[in-house]
C-alpha cells in the first residue's frame, strides 16, 4: 500500500478523532490508582469513546478482545485487560487506545505511575515521552522517515535504555495501520521523504533493560525478555509545511 497524503477534509476528521482520544486519555489517567483492575480501565475507556459516538478501533482488531491495551511493568504493549489484574502502588501502566471518528483513526498511548513509584521508573516514563518529542523535531517536510527514527533511538540509548525492535509505529488514516512503518531505531535505508498531509503514529516503546521482547501464550501480551520495566508513549501526528501538528495531544476544541 502506498503512503497517502490526506485531504483537508480527512485531516479535519482526524483532528476530531485525535481530540476525542486525548480526552479519553485525560479521563483514564484520573482512573489509574492502586486497587483498580485493568478490566475497569478498559470498561471506562470504551464507555468514554462511545460517549463521543466513536468506535474503539482495537476492539476485535485481529481478534484483540478489548478496547484499551493495558500493559503493566515488564509488559511492553498489548496487555489484555483482566478483572484479576489489580494495579498496585509502585506499578507503571501503559494505556494504549484508538478511536474511529467518521471512518478516520487516531492512535495514542501514555504510561502512568500507580501511586508513588521508584525514581528509576519515573525516569523511564519521562525519557520515553521525551523520545517522542525528540523524534518529531525531525518530522519536517523534506526530511526522511529515518531522521525521526534515528533520533528516537539515540535519545533513548543515551540513558542506557533498550529500544524495542520487534514493534514499530505506522501510517494512520482510514485504517489503523497504514504504510509507512515508523521504527524507533535507525535503519540502513533513510525511508520515505516526508510530505505535508502525511499522518503518522509515532510510538517509542522503551525498555529499562535490553531491547529483546517475547510474546506470551495469550498471543498478544508483549513482555521484556529480561523482565525489566517498559514504557510506551504515542501520538498521531500530521506533517505540515511548518512542522508537525500533534493530533492526539489536547482535547481543546472538543
Ligand atoms: N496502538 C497499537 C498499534 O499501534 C494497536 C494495538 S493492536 C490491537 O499498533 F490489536 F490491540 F488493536
Ligand atoms: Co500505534
Amino acid at each position: 500500500m502506498a503512503v497517502t497524503v490526506k485531504s483537508a477534509h480527512e485531516i479535519e476528521l482526524m483532528r476530531q478523532a485525535g481530540r476525542i482520544l486525548a480526552k479519553t486519555h485525560e479521563e483514564l489517567e484520573k482512573a489509574v490508582r492502586p486497587g483498580v483492575s485493568t478490566w475497569e480501565i478498559d470498561r471506562l475507556g470504551e464507555e468514554i469513546i462511545r460517549s463521543y459516538h466513536c468506535i474503539p478501533s482495537f476492539k476485535n482488531y485481529n481478534g484483540y478482545p478489548a478496547s484499551i491495551c493495558v500493559s503493566v511493568n515488564g509488559e511492553v504493549v498489548h496487555g489484555i485487560p483482566s478483572k484479576k489484574r489489580i494495579l498496585r502502588e509502585g506499578d507503571i501502566v501503559s494505556l494504549d487506545a484508538g478511536v474511529i471518528y467518521k471512518g478516520y483513526h487516531s492512535d495514542a498511548a501514555r504510561t502512568h505511575a500507580v501511586g508513588p513509584i521508584s525514581p528509576e521508573a519515573e525516569k523511564l516514563i519521562a525519557v520515553t515521552r521525551e523520545c517522542f518529542f525528540e523524534g518529531i523535531k525531525y518530522a519536517k517536510v523534506g526530511n526522511h522517515l529515518n531522521d525521526i527514527s534515528s533520533h528516537i533511538q539515540a535519545y533513548a540509548e543515551k540513558f542506557g535504555y533498550g529500544v524495542v525492535r520487534d514493534l514499530v509505529g505506522h501510517g494512520i488514516g482510514s485504517h489503523l495501520h497504514e504504510d509507512p512503518e515508523v521504527p524507533n531505531f535507525a535503519r540502513r535505508m533513510r525511508g520515505i521523504r516526508l510530505r505535508a498531509g502525511m499522518t503518522l503514529a509515532v510510538e517509542p516503546m522503551i525498555n529499562a533493560g535490553k531491547p529483546d521482547v517475547d510474546w506470551l501464550d495469550d498471543g498478544w501480551t508483549v513482555v521484556t525478555r529480561d523482565g525489566s520495566l517498559s514504557a510506551h508513549y504515542e501520538n498521531t501526528i500530521l506533517i505540515c509545511e511548518n512542522g508537525p501538528e500533534i493530533l492526539s495531544l489536547s482535547s481543546e476544541g472538543l
